[in-house]
C-alpha cells in the first residue's frame, strides 16, 4: 500500500479508510507519550515511554516505530514500538527494562533476526474498533519485508490480577489458552496468532498482572533461512 494521508505513507489501512498505520516522526512523540498513558495507568513510572523515549526509538530504528493516525482528527490514537534482536529460546524470561536498554531501544541489533515487540497500545476511547489487529498486520508486514524469523514480546496478562489470589499464574495462562478465560491482552495475542512460549515472573513493575510477563511468539512463514 503507498497511499498518502497528509504527505505520510500508509502502510496499512482500515476497509473504510478511517484509520491508518504510518512510521511515527519525531513530533508525533508528545502525542505518543498521551496515548501511552493513557493505556498504561498501573505501570510504574520507570517504565513508561515519555517522548524522548519514543525518539530514542525513532533514533535507533525508525522503521519500527508505528502509529495509528485517525484521518477524521489527524490525532494519533495508538501506536507499537519493535527493534531487532537475536532469541535465545532457552533462556527467554528477562526484565522488560534490561532487554529494551532502560526503554530507549540502545539493545536494538541491527543484525537480529527476530523482532521485539516492546510495545503497542491503542488508547481506550478507539479500542475494539479493530486498530490492534491493524498494528499486528502492519509489524508482520515488516517481518516479511526484513525476513525476519518472527516477532516475539512479553505479554502482559492483565486480567489476572482479580483472580491472582486464588490461581497460579500458570492455571490462569493455560485457561486463556484454551479459550476457557479471556484475558485484555493475551487473548488478542492468541487470536493474532502468537503462541505461549513461556511465563516471565518480574517481568516489569505493574499490579494489573502482577508483574508477570508471557513470552510470545509469532513465526514468520515466509521466512527464507540464509536470505537477505
Ligand atoms: C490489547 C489492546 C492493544 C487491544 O487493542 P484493540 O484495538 O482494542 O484490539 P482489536 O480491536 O484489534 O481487537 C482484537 C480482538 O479483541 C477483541 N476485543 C477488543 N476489545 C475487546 C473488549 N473490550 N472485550 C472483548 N473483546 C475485545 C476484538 O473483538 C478482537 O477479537 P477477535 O480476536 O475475535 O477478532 C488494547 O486493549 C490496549 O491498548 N490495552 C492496553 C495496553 C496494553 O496492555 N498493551 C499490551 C501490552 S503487552
Amino acid at each position: 500500500m503507498s497511499a498518502a494521508f497528509i504527505g505520510r505513507t500508509v502502510l496499512a489501512s482500515r476497509p473504510d479508510g478511517r484509520y491508518v498505520v504510518v512510521q511515527a516522526r519525531t513530533e508525533d512523540a508528545p502525542a505518543l507519550e498521551a496515548v501511552q498513558r493513557a493505556c498504561f495507568p498501573s505501570l510504574s513510572e520507570d517504565e513508561i515511554a515519555t517522548a524522548r523515549h519514543f525518539l530514542s526509538h525513532q533514533a535507533h530504528f525508525p522503521e519500527g516505530q508505528l502509529a495509528v493516525l485517525d484521518t477524521a482528527t489527524a490525532q494519533v490514537v495508538a501506536s507499537s514500538s519493535d527493534f531487532r534482536l537475536r532469541v535465545n529460546f532457552a533462556h527467554y524470561a528477562h526484565a522488560y527494562m534490561k532487554e529494551t536498554g532502560d526503554n530507549l531501544f540502545t539493545t536494538h541489533d541491527p543484525d537480529g533476526d527476530w523482532l521485539y515487540g516492546a510495545d503497542i497500545g491503542v488508547h481506550p476511547d478507539a479500542r475494539g474498533q479493530g486498530l490492534a489487529t491493524l498494528l499486528y498486520g502492519a509489524r508482520h508486514d515488516l517481518i516479511r519485508r526484513l525476513n525476519l524469523k518472527g516477532h516475539v514480546a512479553g505479554a502482559m496478562p492483565k486480567g489476572y490480577c482479580a483472580v491472582a489470589d486464588h490461581l497460579p499464574i500458570e492455571q490462569y495462562v493455560l485457561d486463556v489458552i484454551r479459550g476457557e478465560r479471556r484475558d485484555p491482552v493475551l487473548s488478542v495475542q492468541l487470536g493474532r496468532g502468537y503462541g505461549v512460549w513461556g511465563i516471565i515472573p518480574d517481568y516489569l513493575d505493574d499490579d494489573s498482572c502482577r508483574n508477570h510477563g508471557v513470552f510470545i511468539v509469532w513465526r514468520n512463514p515466509a521466512h527464507r533461512p540464509g536470505a537477505r
